[in-house]
C-alpha cells in the first residue's frame, strides 16, 4: 500500500524536481525539546503562557512534549531514514541566554545545539536553523517583550553567539519565523504568547521583530562563511467573498497587513501606503533608516504554506473593517483549515510575478487529522498522505512555470506541542504516543519515504 501511488493522481517523483531540490521536515523548540527545567534554560514566554489556566486547550504545555532534548538521536534517525537531505529546526534562546542576554551565554545550552547539528551532518541532513520561533526568554517580556527596542538588541546578540559558534557547520539561517504570528496572534488576538490584545501593541511588535531580521543579516554573514539567510513568512492567498466593490477592497486591506506589510518592506518598498494610511496614530514608531534595514537583500525568501482565506467587508470592525469568512462547502482539515494546493501555485506565481525573490524555499507546508493507531499498529492517515501528495504535485506544477522554488520542508516530522491547541492537534509524518513517548512512522511518513527514496 504504502509505496504505490494514488490511484486518481498523476505520477511524481523526486527526480522531478532536480538533484539540488532541498527535502526536509520542519520542527521547532518549544514544540519539540520539552526539558525545559534542564542544563540553565531559562523561563520563556510559552512556559508562562502555559501555565496560566484558559490559554492552552487541553491545559497542557512544552515542558515534556516529544522529549526531543533527551530523544534527538532516534529523530534524526528517523528524518534521515526518509530520505531526506535537509532539517529545518529552531534555537531556543532562553537555553543560551536564560535571561535574554548577558555577557556569558550559557555553555551546556550551545553545547546541546552543538551535538544536533553534529548529529545532522552525521546523518547526511543540512542543518537549517531558525533563530526565532516563538520562545522569547520571559525576562525579556518582562521589560516589553518585542514591544520594547532593546529586544532588538538582545536579539542581535543572541545571533551574534550563535552564529560564532555554530556558524562552522550551519550554513541556512532563518532568522524570523512567521513574524504576523509573532505580532498578531501574540500581541492582539492574545491568543498565543505573550497573550496580549492591542492592535498597537501588535503593529510596534512587528515593526521590531522585522527590524532584528535586517540586524542580524550582516552578524550573520560576518560569523559565517557562505551564509544563506532568510525569514519565514506564512503568507496566504486571498479570495474575496463576493465581487462586491466592498468585499474586493476589504481583501486589498487584508491583503496589506496579511501578506504586503511584510513582503513589501522586505523588497525595499516601505510599509504599504494604504495600510499605514489607515493605521493613524497607531502607526508604529520607525526609527530613521529601519526601512534600510529591513530590506537588506536575502539570498531567498521562506514561504510557509497552510491554507488560503475568503474574506469579506466588515464595517465598524477593528481598524481594518475586515472578516475572515468560513466559507462552507470547502475540503478542511480536521483543524478546519482549507485544502488548497491551487492556492499554494496562486501564492507562488503571485510572489514571483510582484517580488521576484531569487530563490523560493517553502519552510513550512502540513495538515493535522485525527490520526487513528489501529490494533496492528498502524496509522493509516490517507488524508494526509493524500494532502502531502497533491501539495507536491502543486509543487511540481509551480516549479514547471519556472518559479525558484528550491526546496520543501514538511511540518512536521513529529507530532508535538501545537501551541494554544496543545497536543489535540497532529501534524507529524510520525506519530508520538504522548505518554510512552513512542514513535510509529505513520502512512504519510512512509508515502513521503517511498517518494523520496524514489521507490515509486
Ligand atoms: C505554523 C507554525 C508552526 C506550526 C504550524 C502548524 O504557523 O510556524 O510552528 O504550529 O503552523
Amino acid at each position: 500500500m504504502t509505496n504505490t501511488r494514488t490511484n486518481d493522481l498523476p505520477l511524481l517523483k523526486r527526480s522531478d524536481f532536480g538533484a539540488d531540490f532541498r527535502w526536509g521536515c520542519s520542527t521547532s523548540s518549544y514544540q519539540i525539546e520539552g526539558a525545559v527545567l534542564e542544563d540553565g534554560r531559562g523561563e520563556s514566554i510559552w512556559d508562562r503562557f502555559c501555565a496560566a489556566p484558559g490559554h492552552i486547550r487541553d491545559a497542557s504545555s512544552g515542558a515534556v512534549a516529544c522529549d526531543h532534548y533527551h530523544r534527538w538521536p532516534q529523530d534524526l534517525d528517523m528524518a534521515a531514514s526518509l530520505g531526506t537531505n535537509a532539517y529545518r529546526f529552531s534555537i531556543a534562546w532562553p537555553r543560551i541566554f536564560p535571561e535574554g542576554r548577558g555577557r556569558i551565554p550559557n555553555q551546556r545550552g550551545l553545547d546541546f545545539y552543538s551535538r544536533l547539528v553534529d548529529g545532522m551532518l552525521e546523518r547526511g541532513l543540512e542543518p537549517w536553523v531558525t533563530l526565532y520561533h516563538w520562545d522569547l526568554p520571559q525576562a525579556l517580556q518582562d521589560q516589553g517583550g518585542w514591544a520594547n527596542r532593546d529586544t532588538v538588541a538582545a536579539f542581535v546578540e543572541y545571533t551574534d553567539v550563535v552564529s560564532r559558534h555554530l556558524g562552522d557547520r550551519i550554513k541556512h539561517w532563518i532568522t524570523h519565523n512567521e513574524p504576523w504570528c509573532t505580532a498578531f496572534i501574540g500581541n492582539h488576538e492574545g491568543v498565543h504568547a505573550p497573550g496580549l490584545k492591542n492592535f498597537q501593541t501588535a503593529l510596534q511588535v512587528c515593526h521590531n521583530v522585522m527590524v532584528s531580521h535586517g540586524l542580524v543579516i550582516p552578524v550573520i554573514r560576518r560569523n559565517v562563511a557562505a551564509a544563506e539567510v532568510g525569514a519565514a513568512l506564512s503568507l496566504h492567498p486571498l479570495y474575496a467573498a463576493s465581487d462586491s466593490a466592498r468585499d474586493v477592497a476589504a481583501t486589498r486591506r487584508h491583503d496589506g497587513l496579511r501578506n504586503r506589510w511584510f513582503l513589501d518592506p522586505l523588497h525595499g518598498r516601505g510599509y504599504p501606503s494604504d495600510i499605514w494610511n489607515l493605521l493613524g496614530d497607531k502607526a508604529p514608531i520607525v526609527h530613521e533608516g529601519d526601512l534600510q534595514v529591513i530590506a537588506t537583500p536575502t539570498d531567498f525568501l521562506g514561504i510557509n504554506y497552510y491554507f488560503p482565506e475568503v474574506v469579506a467587508d466588515a464595517p465598524g470592525l477593528g481598524v481594518m473593517e475586515t472578516r475572515v469568512m468560513e466559507s462552507p462547502n470547502v475540503e478542511r482539515t480536521a483543524f478546519g483549515w482549507e485544502v488548497s494546493p491551487d492556492g499554494m501555485v496562486a501564492l507562488l506565481s503571485r510572489v514571483a510575478t510582484d517580488y521576484q525573490p531569487p530563490v523560493i524555499y517553502l519552510t513550512e507546508n502540513g495538515s493535522s487529522y485525527e490520526d487513528v493507531v489501529s490494533s496492528n499498529g498502524e496509522i493509516d492517515d490517507i488524508e494526509r498522505r493524500r494532502y502531502l501528495e497533491r501539495h507536491l504535485l502543486a509543487l511540481r506544477e509551480i516549479v514547471t512555470k519556472g518559479i525558484p522554488v528550491k526546496g520543501y520542508f514538511a511540518w512536521s516530522l513529529l507530532d508535538n506541542f501545537e501551541w494554544a491547541e496543545g497536543y489535540l492537534r497532529r501534524f507529524g509524518l510520525t506519530h508520538v504516543d504522548f505518554h510512552t513517548q513512542q514513535r510509529r512512522l505513520k502512512l504519510s511518513g512512509k508515502w513521503y519515504r517511498s517518494f523520496l527514496r524514489g521507490e515509486r
